[in-house]
């Protein structure tokens, strides 16, 4: 994982806007966020724990086949930051692509490089997700600027011959909610004009009421459906790693679902809400911090713009080293045939 040093408090936020740290963190559960540099950005940060999650894998760039960067936040339009990284790492034969499933997109990722995996396309996937919403957040709106932060996760996926990795994965998608949460203009739609940048529309704009409900019902039936595909019930998981936006919508959906609040992973009171890196951040702090180890029963789900929703149930497989001064990626297997 790799994440901005500069931190934003709840109390910084209290002089920028008007709100308070009892509401924040009553409301969401956060306390402090990490917002890039203007030398750091998605594809520094998408790098940097490319990198790392190499290096803990024991890989080179060259043994990379294919490079999925999931992020909404990406370097530019185009070219792709997953071409970026691909460079950056020294992959030359890889091919490489951005996925853009909002917050979701790690998850969304996981699942499409399992796909790549088992049908025998490929044998290694560096998997990103690496957002920056501190750019397209107004920090004169305090219905959004306390909700986000920066940051980036990686793992590597490979093919094997061993029971467990990846058991299952469902992937959703209501796009009639499209415009509860997006950033209405500097697309096709609504190019950059003087207009649209005096209107605030590059901004990120959300129904924060209505995503909280929508939240709440995907997270559990991603969850649901996920540990069904894998034969297992969601109380039996041995630790639920969901998209870290929100801890009254975590507990919310894991009170719906059974699991234990010591089985839940949540890290969203240091870094809110960082889109597509939440997931693989969490997924490297549970590691740090020895709530991973082999054999063990995961259960990650993700919700956000699209609107969409996933989840992936698997047996941890790879060795784990809890380091908690280095929060590191590790691999996730996928058996080559099912
Ligand atoms: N400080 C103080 N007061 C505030 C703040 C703030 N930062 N923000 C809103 N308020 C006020 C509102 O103006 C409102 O006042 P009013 O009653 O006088 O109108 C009051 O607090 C309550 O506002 P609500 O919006 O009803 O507050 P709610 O309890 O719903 O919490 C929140 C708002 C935290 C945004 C919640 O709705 C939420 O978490 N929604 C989900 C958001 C989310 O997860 N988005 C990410 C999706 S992932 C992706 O793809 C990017």
């Amino acid at each position: 994982m790799a994440v901005p040093p500069a931190v934003r408090t709840n109390a910084d936020l209290e002089r920028l806007v008007e709100t308070t740290d009892a509401w924040i963190v009553e409301r969401t559960g956060i306390r402090e966020r990490r917002i890039a540099s203007p030398d750091e950005s998605t594809f520094t940060l998408g790098r940097d724990a490319a990198v790392a999650a190499l290096e803990r894998a024991g890989l080179r760039g060259h043994e990379i086949d294919l490079v999925i960067v999931a992020t909404i936040t990406p370097e530019y339009s185009f070219p792709a930051t997953a071409s970026l990284i691909q460079d950056a790492i020294g992959a030359p034969r890889a091919g490489a692509f951005d996925l853009g499933a909002g917050c979701t997109g790690f998850v969304y990722g996981l699942a499409v490089a399992r796909g790549m995996i088992e049908s025998g396309l490929y044998r290694s996937v560096l998997l990103v997700g690496s957002d920056t919403l501190s750019r397209v957040i107004d920090w004169t709106d305090r219905a959004t600027s306390v909700l986000f932060g920066d940051g980036a996760g990686a793992v590597v996926l490979q093919a094997t011959d061993q029971p467990g990795g990846l058991l299952s994965s469902v992937l959703g998608s209501d796009g009639s909610g499209a415009d509860l949460l997006c950033v209405p203009a500097g697309g096709s739609r609504r190019p950059a004009t003087e207009e649209t940048l005096r209107a605030g529309q590059h901004f990120l704009s959300m129904n924060g009421r209505e995503v909280y409900r929508f939240a709440v019902n995907v997270m559990v039936r991603a969850a649901r459906e996920a540990a069904d595909g894998a034969g297992i019930s969601p109380s039996d998981v041995d630790l639920f790693i969901p998209h870290q936006a929100n801890s009254r919508i975590i507990r919310s959906a894991s009170q719906t679902l059974g699991v234990p609040e010591d089985r839940v992973f949540t890290n969203v009171e240091r870094y809110g809400n960082t889109s597509a890196g939440s997931v693989p951040i969490a997924l490297c702090e549970a590691i740090a911090a020895g709530r991973v180890t082999p054999g063990d029963r995961l259960v990650l789900v993700g919700f956000g713009a699209g609107l969409t929703w996933a989840g992936v149930a698997m047996e941890w497989t790879a060795p784990v080293a809890p380091t908690p001064n280095a929060l590191r990626p590790a691999v996730v297997s996928v058996a080559k045939t099912r």
